[in-house]
């Protein structure tokens, strides 16, 4: 299969089945770790198993399930995209047992991956349109992994919209990778700050949702795919639903609490939905229609 051709959705529990047991792991080794900003780190991963390193595909907005021996499991988002296989990108923030496990390890140290599991962005449907992605602070890690997907599949998608921002300059994550697209004539990227105390600023320093007013967006043609904090969700839904958005045009990735990652513990369970099948990518539609979804 050609690296930009995108493996069919997956169904992760009939999946995980048919590969064997949906609980293994597969050993991984780190092959990279880059301080991005205060405790939070990119990991870069390799499957140790070379049929699985040249097998491994995910949509984006997957995650994984990453297991550290005595400290146990945490569902992470594949921060990489699936056009640039061969290795996995986490960006991890220390919050506990299995992160704070994670930060103690070292280049060449192995951990355990199981997964993709969820649903990922719906990408076919999003051909052919335009693709707003707007992230605020932690949120550019998944959302990273659709963005290199639309940039490497570059002809696929009509305009491009990139919209990001966090509370600081030193709170961006990739901050260099971001700055890079900005002058690229393929995407419109849009970086803004809410305050820059430190004077480094080069972008726009306001909240993020008043980088709209910058942005040239029709919500007939456009598809919004938006991650970050419920702050975030909170302000850029307005804006698109003053837009005009219709819901089902509005995909938003939130996080649940899991166990099994595969719709059998019931831990991550809103209303009739398991979030680790049915998500973590909803439709706006979807969320308002859910229990305490947002
Ligand atoms: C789909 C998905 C994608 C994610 N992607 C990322 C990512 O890309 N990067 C990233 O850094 N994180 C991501 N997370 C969040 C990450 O899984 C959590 O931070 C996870 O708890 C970290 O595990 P830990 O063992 O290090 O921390 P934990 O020991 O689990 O502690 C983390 C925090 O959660 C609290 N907590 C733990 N369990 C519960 C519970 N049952 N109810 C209420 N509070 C609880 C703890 O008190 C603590 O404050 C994602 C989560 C989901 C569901
Ligand atoms: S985490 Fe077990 S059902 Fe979703």
């Amino acid at each position: 299969m050609s690296p930009n051709v995108l493996a069919p959705a997956p169904q992760p529990a009939i999946e995980a089945v048919r590969l064997g047991n949906p609980y293994a792991p597969h050993n991984a080794r780190i092959v990279g770790v880059q301080r991005m900003v205060e405790d939070n780190h990119l990991f870069t991963f390799r499957f140790v198993d070379p049929e699985i390193a040249r097998s491994f595909s995910h949509r984006p907005g997957q995650f994984i399930m990453l297991s550290i021996p005595g400290a146990g499991e945490a569902p992470i988002s594949i921060s990489s995209s699936p056009t640039r296989p061969h290795v996995l990108e986490l960006c991890v923030r220390r919050a506990g047992r299995v992160t704070d496990a994670l930060y103690r390890m070292r280049v060449n140290d192995l951990v355990g991956i199981r997964g993709p599991y969820g649903n990922g962005f719906p990408v076919e449907e999003m051909v052919g349109g335009d693709v707003l992605m707007a992230a605020g602070g932690l949120g550019m890690a998944p959302l990273r992994s659709l963005l290199w997907y639309t940039l490497d599949n570059r002809s696929q998608f009509g305009k491009l919209t990139l919209m990001y921002g966090g509370r600081n300059p030193e709170s961006m994550l990739y901050r260099n990778e971001m700055s890079s697209l900005v002058d690229r004539p393929d995407i419109h990227t849009l970086l803004g700050v809410d305050a820059d105390p430190s004077g480094t600023w080069k972008y726009h320093v306001c909240r993020l949702a008043d980088l709209f007013d910058f942005a040239d967006i029709d919500p007939r043609t456009t598809h919004a795919a938006v991650c970050g904090p419920p702050i975030v969700y909170r302000f850029i839904l307005q804006r698109l639903l003053k837009l005009g958005f219709s819901k089902d045009r509005i995909l938003m990735s939130l996080e649940r609490h899991m166990k099994c990652g595969v719709g059998k513990c019931g831990h991550c369970s809103i209303g009739y939905k398991y979030t680790c099948i049915h998500g973590p990518i909803f439709t706006y539609w979807d969320a308002i229609n859910l229990p305490e979804m947002i």
